[in-house]
């Protein structure tokens, strides 16, 4: 805290602050009776849904936010869908490693309605890195807060079965797109989630989980590493600022160690623009403009690196997208990548998401990483 109101002034630092505490209100505001956060009140395409990958990532937040409630009531909300699904796991499980695996359309979708079902819509479902995000958040909330594990226990152990079964299928990235690759930053997730669970394990998932993190990392560091840093995804020279998450607040690589400097370094060269972090170079969504949650997520890494400094600047940046309603958007058209992509996104499916609770969430994180009070 010392060191933060060395650098901004007392005043710019409240302001900063009360966005994160009126980000806590929004969150819990929005948060659904089943316990599920949804992706956007609003926006058309997520109305109505909830993913694993923000959810995880908010309920994290909150749990650092000292929101213990909110948080055990979204992996409550992840545990019941789980359940539900134990015969698909295990058909899944069953036929991996055969010549018959179940196909994509079969595997566990990425987001889920309120209620805990699939839903109507078509979705790019077959993800693979929500289900290990959710186990790092979950073990991450039980670890900062004292609890035990075991309200979660099957669902974990569902959980751990799946990936076991299935981490190293190729499937869609956070951003739902190129599901014929495998991506580094899914695998991350994967690996940090085992990582964070394999104490809460029985004795045989726990020693299959010791080699699938030993055969998810040994593959990281020969196929999807160039020039010292991660990369999008297996056999790619590019990078993507999801691939910041691997190295903070999930841990896989430390944020000092070669593969972490190297990939912050290159990210920052790459995708940042006074602040404002654009997901990869190629992107068109919505003309491809900058996102407060990678923002966000660069300030972490920068955090964890320990320049303190630049992770205000980007706390900053991201503050400085909060419509006059103190609202949190998924990106920001300042700077776009390919501007004559926006319009037909718009006109596909309207404004961009506004708030977007992901944004939100990622604001608190960094803003509790930092020491700023985030409490109500
Ligand atoms: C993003 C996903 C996100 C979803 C809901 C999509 O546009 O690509 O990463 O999970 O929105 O926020």
């Amino acid at each position: 805290m010392t060191d933060v109101v060395d650098r901004a002034d007392s005043e710019e630092l409240a302001g900063l602050s009360r966005l994160a505490r009126t980000s806590v209100k929004l969150i819990l505001r929005l948060q659904d009776e089943s316990g599920a956060y949804p992706a956007s009140p609003t926006f058309s395409a997520y109305r109505g849904y909830s993913w694993f990958r923000d959810g995880a990532f908010i309920a994290d937040a909150m749990s650092a936010a000292g929101e213990i409630e909110s948080a055990g009531r979204f992996f409550d909300w992840c545990a019941r869908i789980l359940d539900a699904r134990s015969s698909q796991v295990a058909r899944i499980v069953g036929r991996a490693g055969t010549d018959d695996p179940v196909p994509d359309n079969e595997m566990l979708a990425t987001r889920f309605t309120f209620a805990g079902d699939e839903g109507e819509d078509e979705w790019w479902d077959f993800q693979l890195d929500g289900y290990g995000t959710w186990l790092w958040a979950v073990a991450e909330h039980a670890a900062r807060h004292g609890l035990s594990l075991e309200r979660w226990q099957a669902a974990i152990d569902l959980s751990v079965d799946y990936l076991l079964s299935s981490w190293s299928r190729p499937c869609f990235d956070w951003w739902e797109e190129r599901a014929e690759e495998v991506h580094v930053s899914t695998l991350g997730c994967i690996a940090a989630g085992l990582t964070a669970v394999a104490a809460a394990l029985d004795d045989q998932r726990a020693l299959d989980v010791r080699v699938a993190i030993h055969d998810i990392r040994a593959l990281i560091r020969t196929r999807g590493v160039v020039d010292g840093h991660l990369t999008k995804w297996l056999g790619s020279t590019a990078v993507d600022a999801s691939l910041l998450s691997v190295i903070h607040p999930l841990d896989v690589f430390a944020a000092d160690g070669s593969i972490g400097v190297a990939t912050i370094a290159v990210i920052d060269a790459q995708l940042n623009f006074g602040g404002g972090v654009h997901r990869y170079l190629a992107d068109t969504f919505f003309g491809g403009g900058q996102w407060p949650l990678l923002s966000c997520m660069l300030g972490l890494a920068f955090s964890a690196a320990g320049d303190r400094e630049r992770a205000v600047d980007q706390l900053r940046w991201a503050a400085s997208t909060a419509t006059s309603t103190g609202e949190l958007p998924e990106q920001v058209e300042d700077h776009l990548l390919d501007s004559s992509m926006k319009a037909e996104w718009v006109e596909r499916w309207g404004a961009v998401a506004t708030p977007l609770l992901w944004s939100h969430a990622m604001y608190v994180r960094l803003a509790v990483e930092l020491g700023l009070e985030v409490r109500q």
